[in-house]
């Protein structure tokens, strides 16, 4: 189960500038997107506020939005209403959605935004990818984005408190992230973000969620991305960098 459901309606306060406008955040992807063929058929598998969505749907392109967050698909549909962009939504875990789509049914499916750290260990990330790869047509691709859980890991259990109040509809806030890093990478982690608005009178509101990890290496991912079919065409994995991008192929 996601844990999101409390973080959707302050989710704003913990993307960056770039992911909020719709048609920014698509074109964070203008290498991949322009392999596509016009009028693709899109599947954003974790789709969050919507914002990638709906920047894809700007674009022309058929697009569907799920998330295993009612609240999240919500937003996402009424983001999609604003801009006038239109997203097909559902909820749907990842395990559930060859239930809700043919096989062979995209052009592109996006798992962005370091989402499968989400799916239940190994088995569970392997189930997971495996309905995304079921849902591509032959030669279509997965693009996934990451955090270096490497990197994570190797700092250990902390807290983390934003150095800066993060403005968001004319609302400032504090965003704290206490990482909670099992002995071993196959442990389930934790990850409880909270986020503290501040008005002008002093009063403060908090929204906060526990949630739930199960951080993987990167060759593990390739590793589990060949077992269900899909070819790493490219990956700009660095130990260096606190996020990474891999676009597999269906073979
Ligand atoms: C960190 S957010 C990323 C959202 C969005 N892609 C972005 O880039 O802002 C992770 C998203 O994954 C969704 N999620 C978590 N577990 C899931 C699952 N098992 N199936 C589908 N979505 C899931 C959450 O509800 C949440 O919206």
């Amino acid at each position: 189960m996601s844990g999101y459901n409390a973080l959707a309606e302050v989710y704003e306060w913990l993307i960056s500038d770039v992911k909020m406008a719709p048609a920014e955040f698509a074109a964070s992807f203008d290498d991949v997107l322009n392999l596509l063929p016009p009028n693709a058929h899109v599947l954003d598998c974790s789709c969050g506020t919507g914002q990638l969505a709906v920047g894809l749907a700007g674009r022309g392109m058929h697009v569907v939005a799920t998330d295993a967050s009612e609240a999240m698909v919500r937003r996402t549909a009424e983001l999609s209403e604003q801009f006038r962009a239109p997203v097909r939504t559902a909820r749907a875990d990842w395990q559930e959605l060859p239930e809700h789509f043919d096989d062979d049914t995209f052009d592109m499916v996006f798992c962005v935004g370091n989402s499968l750290h989400h799916a239940e260990g190994a088995r569970g990330r392997v189930a997971a990818l495996e309905s995304m790869s079921r849902l591509l047509h032959r030669g279509g691709r997965l693009v996934l984005t990451s955090r270096t859980w490497e990197l994570v890991r190797a700092r250990g259990s902390r807290l983390e408190i934003s150095d800066r109040l993060v403005r968001r509809n004319g609302r400032d806030a504090v965003v704290v992230y206490r990482w909670d890093i099992a002995p071993n990478w196959e442990d389930e982690h934790h990850i409880e973000i909270a986020i503290a608005q501040l008005d002008a009178a002093g009063s403060v509101l908090a929204r906060s969620e526990l949630l739930s990890s199960w951080p993987y290496r990167h060759e593990e991912l390739e590793a589990e991305l060949r077992r269900v079919g899909l070819q790493t065409e490219l990956s700009t994995f660095n130990l260096e960098a606190e996020n990474y991008m891999v676009v597999a192929s269906k073979a």
